[in-house]
């Protein structure tokens, strides 16, 4: 894989409309779930895509979705509002699909784009490379790899430099089901050609399809350009179940515990740590075995997270300590240097700087001052069964062991609740609240029991 930077000189300036091919259904995977809806480091595989494509120069895309998936059309404008959204009303080839999006190409572009939206895992830094032929002069440009088994795939005939057919498995002579070069399925195009190659694309093949990978014949037979750009098989990796999603997900850990140890982040055990795509980490952090990260998490500088800790929308400052075995939910938020220990779930609250919560708690809905310590067994009770409450401590506070705070509730800075409380009303600044029951002692009482 090419080190350069993923939007490259020579495709600089160049506008390039992605087409992106959503329409599979995926029944191999066995679900309720349209497949590209399947998530791989926590976000969905049509999402890897869109933003590869994105990250790799394309200015407009067009998602093309199945009939009917509504599902697939809602995930695409959320993670790109701006996608045209086009339906293929029947599944007449991949040339018949990228057909689809014929409005978007009209307009005029200098590129033209095609993936598929269960190929996750491919690099904006590849299709980069596959757009730079264009830049050149070439019409189009076709993303191959070398197979490890070549079964199923379309074959790329090569004339020296020059591709000059892609053969598909069913097609394919013998001589030609020898070739080990094979179409992974993206394609760059020229655009000032690319409407005219797919529509001069017809149907009698095997399959009786309309097959995309035509277009390179057609191109050839018109005196036109077409190349092969290669990737590693690894990288363009199709998911048509869930044991290929399995492998997807392995590739994308690897890459992305890579990516974090290279920017200066200690993983004790990588293979155990799992991350989100979105997962960013400071500096100096060190992570200990089994920790996971899901989406929305950022981790400040020097921060400590210890084993076995679950981590999803949060955000943790410089220098904090996290677990081992603690619960981070979204909208958590650790400022610098806070404390979290073993068995505390922190959601939605805010814990100023140097706040402890060393054992034990629960913290939700919650604002808690800076330098604040909970004693173990701290509950917030945020739930009254019906709407949620919010707790608010102030600074410099201290909440002794075992203390219910039934919200909505708050404490000033500085106060003291006793162990073993049930704190219902707002305790002003520097008071002592006490809420529980007084110790009655009986002396001999015991020995009074005994006839
Ligand atoms: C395709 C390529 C083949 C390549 C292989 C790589 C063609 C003709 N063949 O074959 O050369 O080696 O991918 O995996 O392109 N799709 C639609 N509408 C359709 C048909 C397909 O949206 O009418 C979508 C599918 O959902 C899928 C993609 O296009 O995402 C590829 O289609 P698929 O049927 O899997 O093609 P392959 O036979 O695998
Ligand atoms: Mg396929």
């Amino acid at each position: 894989m090419s080190d350069a930077p993923s939007n490259e000189p020579a495709s600089r300036g160049r506008s390039c409309l992605a087409i992106i091919l959503a329409a599979g259904e995926g029944t191999r995977m066995r679900s309720a779930l349209p497949k590209v809806l399947h998530r791989i480091a926590g976000r969905t595989m049509l999402a890897h895509v869109l933003s590869a494509v994105t990250e790799a120069g394309s200015n407009e895309v067009a998602i093309v979705v199945g009939p009917g998936r509504d599902d697939v059309a809602a995930a695409s404008r959320a993670v790109l509002p701006a996608a045209v959204i086009v339906t293929q009303a029947e599944r007449l080839g991949t040339a018949h699909a990228v057909l689809a999006a014929r409005g978007s190409m009209l307009a005029g572009v200098d590129d033209v784009v095609v993936a598929f939206a269960d190929t996750p895992l491919v690099t904006a830094s590849t299709i980069a490379r596959l757009r730079r032929p264009l830049a050149e002069g070439a019409a189009m440009a076709v993303l191959g790899f070398e197979a490890a088994n070549p079964t199923g795939y379309g074959r790329l005939l090569l004339e020296g430099q020059r591709l000059v057919a892609i053969r598909e498995e069913r097609d394919a002579s013998d001589e030609e089901r020898r070739v080990t070069l094979c179409n992974a399925g993206l394609m760059a195009l020229r655009g000032d050609v690319a409407l005219s190659l797919l529509e001069a694309i017809g149907n009698t093949n095997a399959k009786g399809e309309y097959y995309l990978t035509d277009a390179v014949e057609i191109a050839a037979a018109r005196g036109e350009r077409a190349v092969v750009v290669t990737a590693p098989e690894a990288e363009v990796a199709g998911v048509n179940d869930r044991a290929q999603l399995a492998s997807a997900e392995a590739a994308l850990q690897s890459r992305l515990r890579a990516a974090v140890m290279a920017a200066g982040v200690t993983l004790v055990a990588p293979e155990t740590v799992f991350l989100s795509s979105d997962t960013r980490i400071g500096r100096d952090v060190t992570v200990e075995p089994n920790v996971w990260f899901g989406p929305g998490v950022t981790v400040g500088e020097g921060a400590v997270i210890r084993a076995f800790s679950h981590i999803e929308g949060a955000e943790i400052g410089e220098g904090a300590i996290v677990g081992p075995f603690a619960r981070l939910r979204p909208g958590a938020v650790l400022r610098e240097g806070v404390h979290i220990g073993n068995f505390v779930e922190v959601k939605n609250a805010v814990l100023g700087a140097g706040v402890k919560a060393n054992h034990l708690a629960y913290l939700g809905d919650a604002a808690i001052g800076a330098g604040t310590n909970v004693g173990a067994g701290t509950i917030t009770c945020n739930y009254d069964g019906r709407a949620k409450h919010r707790t608010t401590i102030g600074e410099g506070a201290f909440i002794g062991t075992n203390s219910s705070l039934v919200a909505p509730v708050s404490i000033g800075d500085r106060a003291y609740v006793g162990s073993g409380s049930v704190i219902t009303d707002d305790v002003p600044a520097d008071a002592l609240a006490i809420g529980r029951g007084r110790q009655v002692v009986k002396a001999g009482w015991v020995t009074s029991q005994k006839t």
